[in-house]
């Protein structure tokens, strides 16, 4: 039986990739490892915790030793690595932790792999999930592609940046067959409500203001998370050895524009008069060194691997609504504790 090890499978993509790899792969061992921080939540993966080819470990990469004896453990033959510090804003506000996870996690698990296969890459691939912040902010024309030099901003953009530069290393020095690829921003179900899109339903749904960082006139590109799962199952089984792959969503929003359509999903899936929503948006202080735009062009994904995005936008989103309006024992328990408190620091003096 084939195992795969997938770092950060409690996180927001994390667990939407273990679910897809463990209902659709029953003949291969899925090793969930993660740490459990506080953007790590097994409930995330409740549906599939009983499934008989599906184990967690908790483990922090950081821990050289304890991630060497759960690959001598399970002799994985891929590792999917997602595990990350994630957030831009607690990267400005603590960049030790993503120096240390990012970077040294990063580090610790592509010599684990070279312990546990003794060199012998036959059959075997290390897959390193990164993002599209890594090539810094595009102005008002252009796209992002595989051959964009890096230029990150912000200390999780450079965290990400140098795994990246340590993964391709690896290839280059060692010969571990590697691939990696850069995804936009995601959305969707289990996505903790820190970042932008989660964080004002939660706010909408309590009738509290929306920040809006700056002018609002920053430009995401957000893909649909069970879209980026898809990709990195096709990059996973299909990409070439050594090879990057840009993913994206082709979907491009100001950030103020994207509030103004979450609010009017808002208002009709909570029976609001038009206009109630929008009410609560409230201009705050700008994010430091706040990137203007990213945007991806993923054409070399499809053109070689045949991915193309299931949802756009306009699907997407009120889905994802749908998500949380279902799910408010899962909203209530991530933003019970430690988020009042990340909360009020990051806001109160915006
Ligand atoms: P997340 O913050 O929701 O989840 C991260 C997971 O990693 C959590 O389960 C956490 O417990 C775990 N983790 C953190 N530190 C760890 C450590 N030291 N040891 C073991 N586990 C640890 O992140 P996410 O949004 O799901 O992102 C997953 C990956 O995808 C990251 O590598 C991120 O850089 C990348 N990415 C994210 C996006 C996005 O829009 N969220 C876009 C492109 C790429
Ligand atoms: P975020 O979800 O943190 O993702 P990233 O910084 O990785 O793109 O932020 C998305 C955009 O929304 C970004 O331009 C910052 C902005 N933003 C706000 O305006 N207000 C907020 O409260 C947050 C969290 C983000």
């Amino acid at each position: 039986m084939r195992t795969i090890v997938i770092t950060g499978g409690a996180g927001f993509i994390g667990s939407h990739v273990v679910r897809r790899f463990v209902n659709r792969y029953p003949h291969i061992r899925i090793i969930n490892l993660d740490a459990l921080t506080y953007a790590g939540n097994l409930e995330n993966l409740a549906d599939v915790e009983n499934a008989s080819n599906y184990m967690f470990e908790k483990v922090d990469i950081t821990d050289a030793a304890a991630v060497n004896a759960v690959f001598a453990k399970h002799c994985p033959d891929g590792v999917i690595h997602l595990a990350a510090e994630s957030h831009v804003d607690r990267s400005i506000a603590d960049p030790m932790a993503f120096i240390r996870t990012n970077i040294e996690g990063t580090v610790n698990l592509l010599n684990a792999t070279r312990i546990a296969w003794k060199d012998n890459f036959e059959g075997k691939r290390f897959y390193h999930i990164s993002t599209d912040e890594v090539y810094g902010s595009l102005g008002e024309e252009g796209l992002f592609t595989e051959e964009t030099s890096y230029d990150p901003r912000s200390p999780y953009s450079a965290s990400k940046a140098s795994s990246d530069h340590l993964v391709r290393a690896y290839f280059h020095t060692y010969g571990l067959p590697v691939v990696i690829s850069n995804c936009s921003n995601n959305y969707g179900p289990n996505h903790f409500p820190e970042k932008l899109i989660p964080l004002a339903i939660n706010n909408i749904v309590n009738n509290r203001p929306i920040p809006i960082y700056g002018k609002g006139e920053n430009v995401r590109d957000w893909l649909y998370v069970e879209d980026h799962a898809s990709a990195i199952d096709v990059i996973f089984h299909k990409g070439g050895a050594g090879e990057t792959y840009n993913i994206g969503g082709n979907n491009e929003w100001t950030n103020i524009d994207l509030i103004h359509l979450l609010c009017k999903v808002m208002d009709e899936k909570l029976g609001r008069e038009p206009g109630t929503s929008a009410q609560l948006i409230t201009y705050v202080q700008d994010r430091a060194g706040h990137d203007l735009r990213y945007a991806i062009d993923s054409s070399k994904l499809k053109r070689e691997l045949g991915w193309q995005p299931s949802l756009t936008f306009e699907e997407g989103l009120p889905k994802t609504v749908d998500w949380y309006l279902a799910n408010e024992r899962w909203l209530n328990n991530v933003t019970s504790g430690s988020y009042q408190h990340y909360y009020t620091k990051q806001y109160q003096e915006r």
